[in-house]
């Protein structure tokens, strides 16, 4: 029985009766976005479980999946660094520079193809590329096995992870168990997630004039939908090249995969959860500077100059988009035998 405050009485009706003050601003966002899922499926559908996740940590965490011992997915993708190297293009095998810059795999499942051209249809896929790739992991696949097959811990691991196979040491199965891995590292409940389900106060109003400003200029044109991006191809530039200092000349982007003449410098649009998280940015890793990034951004592909005070409100913007980070026990990793190739050089 409290006793109504004659004071306090008119404001909480208003309260009650009217809509949050940022009611229209959240409608009109949630067309375009979504909030992200605590979890996720492989688009492929392919059932995740337990073992083939615990199986898949194992081998992304595992440097011997390197023909020289000295690689895994995780020195790329650093888990505790979103998911990146924090290289302008990454070290791989021989201390070789590559020609681009790491994406994150930070909720990569829900892109609609992997890699800054797209080029794998999906993360299974996208695990066998940088084994064998030279400038990364610079293994074979024949060794990879032989590698897995050597240690009985593995040997127990590929089974628990694909029950009743006869032969569950393959490569195919090297990459699923990744991939579901993959599946899991998802980053919810970001402060943008809370506000689109309805906390008014989980973003700053720098960060909602950042919102207004990134879908009034037309970001959202490109970097939509749960992940802000990774779905469509689009050139960079495509109202205005950006300078050779940031798409440097050498690398054409889809026309490598399609060879068609209007791939020329056509990329994924990059997305963007967890971006303050990720620099340097663009394929190129030329840009350390979020801010400098969304300029280019604007310039390159609307044709705008952002007025100083509208790139620091999107750059704040974006800030809301760092979800909750994975929190992955590092495993143990199966001890080797004297079947075990040896690291090469
Ligand atoms: C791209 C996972 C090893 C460097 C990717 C992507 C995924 C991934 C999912 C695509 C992300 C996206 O397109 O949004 C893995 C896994 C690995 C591994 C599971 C271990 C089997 C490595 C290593 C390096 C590396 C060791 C560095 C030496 C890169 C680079 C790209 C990439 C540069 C972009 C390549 C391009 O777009 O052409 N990786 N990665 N990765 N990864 Fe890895
Ligand atoms: C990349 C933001 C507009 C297509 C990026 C990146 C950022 C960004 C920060 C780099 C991400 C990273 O390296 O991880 C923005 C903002 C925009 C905007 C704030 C509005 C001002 C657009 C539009 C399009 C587009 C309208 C499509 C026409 C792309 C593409 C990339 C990209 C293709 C990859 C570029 C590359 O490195 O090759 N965007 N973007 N963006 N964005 Fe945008």
């Amino acid at each position: 029985g409290a006793v109504a405050d004659p004071n306090a009485a008119p404001q909480a009706a208003t309260e009650g009766a009217s809509a949050s003050p940022d009611a229209a601003l959240r409608t009109e966002a949630a067309e375009l976005f979504e909030v992200i899922p605590r979890a996720a499926e492989p688009p492929s559908g392919r059932p995740v479980t337990r073992a083939k996740v615990d199986l898949g940590a194992m081998l992304f965490f595992d440097p011997r999946m390197s023909v020289s011992g000295v690689f895994s997915c995780q020195s790329c993708h650093n888990i505790g660094m979103g998911g990146t190297d924090a290289l302008e293009t990454s070290i791989g095998h021989g201390w070789q520079q590559g020609p681009r810059n790491s994406p994150t795999m930070l909720n990569a499942v829900f892109n609609a193809a992997q890699f800054w051209d797209g080029r794998a249809d999906d993360l299974a896929e996208q695990a066998k590329g940088p084994v064998q790739a030279g400038v990364e992991m610079n293994n074979t696949p024949e060794n990879l096995i032989e590698t897995i097959q050597s240690m009985p811990g593995y040997v127990e691991a590929f089974e628990a992870a694909f029950p009743g196979e006869e032969d569950p040491i393959t490569f195919d199965n090297f990459a699923l168990a990744v991939e579901a891995f993959e599946t899991t590292l998802v980053t919810p409940n970001s402060r943008f997630d809370q506000w689109l389900m309805g906390m008014d106060g989980a973003m700053t109003d720098q960060e909602k004039r950042g919102l207004r400003a990134y879908i009034d200029a037309g970001c959202s044109a490109c970097h939509a939908g749960v992940n802000f991006g990774g779905q469509e191809y689009y050139p960079f530039g495509l109202v205005e090249a950006p300078g050779t200092e940031v798409r440097p000349e050498g690398d054409v982007g889809r026309y490598a995969v399609t060879e068609t003449a209007e791939d020329q410098y056509v990329f994924r649009a990059a997305p963007l959860r967890n971006v303050a998280l990720t620099a340097p940015y663009f394929h190129s890793g030329k840009v350390w500077s979020l801010e400098e990034a969304v300029k280019i951004m604007a310039n390159a592909q609307l044709g705008t100059e952002l007025a100083e005070e509208q790139a620091q409100d999107i750059t704040a913007f974006l800030g809301t988009l760092t979800g909750e980070q994975p929190q992955i026990v590092h495993p143990t990793l199966p001890v080797r035998t004297e079947e075990t190739p040896l690291p090469a050089p």
